[in-house]
């Protein structure tokens, strides 16, 4: 157990957090969390189940009817021939992936992976003392594994292969060529291949989804397929992953199983079988919010010079060379590498990101863009124009510049994150009326709610005036400010966490 590192990713989240607790405005873009909840039919589920729990343990493999629905799931991925046998679950794809890495590998094995990667590849392989042979693949390359680069890195200690498709960190997602040329090379060489497919349903531009199986099928008995609802429905916290693989590995899952978590709980078994049997509106609409967020944030990055980014395809993450930030200093604390660059933009800005060195790429960061996004497209509007003033500067100052974008980035969303939910009825009105009282605490926060979100407004006070008293009246004389949309005559009753619509009379 010495040899078990924290997750990089984790310990970025966890500063982040602590600063928030300690009051700082922190915007964070390390954590992969989708940032969106599942459709209220998977709560519908949860909650039925609850009703008819069974009071026991449940199966080590997973029910038959979770087993179905992810069978259908495969099969509209284009998957042919699997049954329940070739299929296991367990905690996450997490904990999925720990499973087959400790059926697959013995100390000293051999594992190929591909750089950048999922930092929990390296950091599982090193906790059962597997040997990792990365293989770079630069952002000139895309980010991607080549066929070549394959054939030359698999030698006779080669026993397994990590492919990552869409991945994380990079958001890159492989073309069906690009797949079929690395099938090609898997078929002539007996290695496993763990293909870890768990953003498959979060792919853009129409591109589709290639897998190895798919290419060749004669690799279905040494090729496992990991996937998660975390991302795809919004449910990293229930914890659902699945494995669909060779009948041997999948059973060697299920007698992991039988010796550690037993069974997925049954609440979340019921839940998962919604969201892959039930309504797909929420994965489809996020999927195309994710490439709209993506074609903004690839929008500011093309504009900032030196700093590469190939284009993300998937997933929800960009990873952009920041290197020409480096031996630059802001403020007198020098940005040697990604970690400085990344501790900087945190204690100064308070962005979070992650290093790229986290996942094996040091001259990178990786910007998870899940933060909610309305007002992102207004703030781009001004980073164009700050850039082409940017764009006039001496490049000693280049840096900065990609330092600002992330910052820009941010506190458009940070804005967004600061307005609450009911305020934002009033967002994009121009003739807000604020019923104040000099005095009043909620009024305070309310004008600060109002600059945040850029809502202009008039204040009309009205301590003594007749106006103040009868919208109190309406409002029932509860602890509530007065707003009005001046020509509709709405009326809303403004507290710090809300706001609430009262009818028109
Ligand atoms: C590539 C990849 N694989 C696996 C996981 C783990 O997913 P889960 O939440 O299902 O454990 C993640 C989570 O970030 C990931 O990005």
């Amino acid at each position: 157990m010495g040899r078990a590192k924290p997750s990089a990713i984790m310990l970025v989240a966890e500063k982040a957090k602590k600063l928030k607790a300690e009051g700082r405005d922190i915007i964070s873009f390390s954590i992969g969390v989708p940032n969106f909840l599942p459709g209220e039919h998977v709560y519908a589920a949860a909650r039925e189940s609850l009703t008819k729990d069974s009071g026991s343990y449940g199966s080590n493999r997973g029910p038959d009817a979770l087993l179905d629905a992810f069978l259908k799931h495969l099969k509209e991925g284009g998957f042919e021939g699997y049954e329940r046998k070739h299929l296991a679950t367990g905690i996450g794809a997490k904990q999925v992936l720990f499973n087959v890495m400790y059926a697959l590998l013995n100390e000293g094995d051999e594992i190929l992976i591909p750089t950048p990667y999922w930092t929990s590849y390296l950091d599982i392989a090193d906790i059962l003392g597997a040997r990792s042979k990365l293989l770079h693949c630069s952002a000139d390359q895309d980010y991607k594994l080549t066929a070549a680069q394959l054939e030359a890195a698999i030698g006779p200690e080669t026993k397994v292969l990590m492919f990552n498709n869409p991945s994380n960190p990079t958001g890159m997602v492989y073309t069906h060529e690009e797949v079929r040329a690395l099938a090609d090379v898997l078929v002539k060489h007996k290695i496993w291949v763990i293909s870890d497919d768990i953003y498959n349903r979060m792919i853009f531009d129409g591109l589709g989804y290639a897998h190895l199986v798919k290419a060749r099928p004669e690799l279905k008995d040494r090729v496992i397929l990991i996937d998660s609802l975390s991302k795809t429905y919004g449910m990293p916290g229930w914890r659902m992953g699945f494995v669909a693989g060779p009948v041997e590995v999948a059973q060697a899952i299920v007698t992991l199983n039988s010796n550690h978590i037993t069974n997925v709980p049954e609440v979340v078994n019921a839940a998962a079988v919604a969201a892959l049997a039930g309504p797909q509106d929420v994965p489809i609409q996020k999927n195309k919010e994710f490439e709209a967020k993506r074609d903004l944030v690839m929008a500011a990055l093309a504009k900032c010079p030196g700093v590469i980014c190939p284009k993300p395809q998937g997933a929800f993450y960009v990873f952009p060379d920041i290197s020409v930030a480096f031996g630059r200093s802001h403020q007198g604390r020098l940005i040697a590498n990604d970690v400085d660059f990344c501790s900087v933009l945190l204690d100064a800005k308070g962005v979070a990101c992650v290093p790229g060195s986290a996942f094996g790429e040091p001259r990178a960061i990786r910007i998870s863009y899940t933060c909610p996004s309305a007002p992102v497209a207004r703030r781009h509007a001004a980073d164009r124009r700050f850039l082409r003033r940017a764009c006039l500067m001496q490049s000693w100052l280049r840096w900065v510049l990609v330092m600002t974008l992330v910052m820009l980035a941010s506190s458009a969303c940070a804005r967004e994150q600061r307005v609450p939910e009911g305020l934002r009825i009033l967002i994009g009105s121009e003739r807000v009326v604020l019923l104040s009282t000099t005095w009043c605490g909620y009024c305070k926060k309310l004008r600060a709610d109002l600059d945040a979100a850029g809502v202009s407004y008039r204040e009309w006070d009205t301590e003594q005036s007749e106006v103040g008293s009868q919208a109190r009246a309406r409002l029932g004389g509860g602890r509530t400010v007065p707003v009005t949309i001046v020509g509709d005559e709405i009326l809303y009753g403004y507290q710090p966490d809300r706001i609430i619509r009262l009818a028109k009379q």
